[in-house]
């Protein structure tokens, strides 16, 4: 008969609830260990007797009891223990450098909601060391002490991170599962009469987002084979990007996800660059339209809000998302970026179509 002390599951299972809150501190495998072992040494033992049959409604009831004060003990661990590793990684080494890397990483999830977690580490250590640079600092962790305690670093990181860049059809594999979903409400709607769709490409850039909506939509209604109203409306709040939009000439580069049949039929070769035809030009309507002051457009069946949300603190997008729900027909679709996440009260009023795809719909 072994005698074992229930309260270390209780801890370990709190601290992990824990953890998933908290930001800025080490979560290595011997922090933990030592976090818990700080906990431990300031509560009570309750040991019971390995054959005991129902282990777990004892610690179940036991963490009913104690709940509040473990959870007490364990945010003083954290503070005094996960602030400041005790292991051994050597100041420098390259497994600090990435701690601290992945530290920084969750920091700005936790603060901003955006997940960059995803995005290729080597493209953003390059693109961070520029901010680091400016800030005169040299490691990780001492950047994300100039992010505390000067928050408006944050939208000069984000302006480095990813700017007013675009392209026709990012993140082109994503935009093949949007593509689906384009043939399937055009589908929807011919079966219910309906022969005419609003489209809101809220933060356009210059323009390559709504093209490429409306190229993809010419493609679908012409193997349905049915005149069809497209109406896409293309926000932005820089006017520069607008300008651009508007000429609707393009670069090579941005036009790297475009297949030559597409290329030769919605393109003009102009000066070394492609101008996008007539055709897909009047598809789109561009505005000067601010998402966080202006009022928002009405009746759409589907808003675009890709990579956007990167300039706005969780609240901001939160806020967003309703406005997306009130701009949006019943059974609407909101698509955003790739690293957008769906936050607050907003995931009761939507559900999820495509995860990988950000594609979700009104309920
Ligand atoms: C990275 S681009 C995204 C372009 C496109 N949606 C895409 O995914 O390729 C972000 C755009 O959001 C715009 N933006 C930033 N803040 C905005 C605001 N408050 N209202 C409207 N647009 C905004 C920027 O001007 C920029 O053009």
């Amino acid at each position: 008969m072994q005698l074992r002390n229930i309260m270390l599951n209780i801890v370990s299972d709190l601290l992990d609830q824990t953890l998933l809150k908290t930001y800025d501190i080490c979560k290595c495998e011997k922090c933990r260990t030592d976090i818990i072992a700080y906990v431990l040494s300031r509560i009570p033992a309750k040991y019971v007797t390995t054959d005991v049959g129902a282990i777990s409604t004892l610690v179940e009831q036991e963490k009913v009891e104690n709940e509040a004060e473990i959870i007490r003990k364990i945010i003083e661990a954290i503070k005094t223990i996960g602030k400041y590793p005790q292991h051994e990684f050597k100041k420098g080494s390259k497994e600090d450098k990435d701690k601290a890397f992945e530290l920084l990483l969750d920091n700005i999830y936790q603060t901003r909601g955006i997940d960059f977690r995803r995005y290729l580490a080597r493209v953003l250590k390059r693109r961070i060391s520029r901010r680091m640079t400016v800030n005169k600092v040299k490691s990780y962790s001492d950047y994300l002490r100039v992010l505390t305690s000067n928050p408006k670093e944050y939208d000069e990181l984000f302006n480095v991170l990813t700017i007013n860049v675009s392209e026709f059809f990012r993140d082109a594999k994503i935009f093949n599962t949007i593509r689906k979903t384009l043939s399937e409400v055009i589908e929807d709607k011919i079966k219910r009469g309906k022969y005419s769709i609003k489209i809101w490409s809220a933060g356009c850039a210059s323009g390559e987002e709504p093209y490429s909506i409306a190229i993809a939509l010419r493609e679908i209604i012409e193997k349905e084979g049915v005149p069809f109203n497209i109406s896409i409306i293309a926000t932005d709040i820089d006017d520069k990007c607008l300008k651009v939009a508007k000429t609707a000439e393009y670069k090579q580069i941005s036009l790297r996800n475009v297949n030559k049949y597409l290329l030769q039929k919605y393109f003009m070769p102009t000066h070394g660059k492609y101008r996008v035809k007539d055709e897909i030009k009047r598809l789109v309507t561009f505005y000067h339209h601010n998402l966080i002051a202006d009022t928002h457009f009405e009746k759409v069946d589907i808003v675009f809000c890709r990579n956007v949300f990167i300039f706005f603190n969780r609240s901001l997008q939160e806020h967003l998302i309703m406005t997306f729900y009130k701009a949006l027909k019943k059974d609407g679709y909101l698509i955003l970026g790739a690293v957008e996440t769906f936050l607050g009260e907003a995931k009761l009023v939507f559900n999820e179509i495509d995860l990988k795809a950000r594609i979700y719909q009104k309920i």
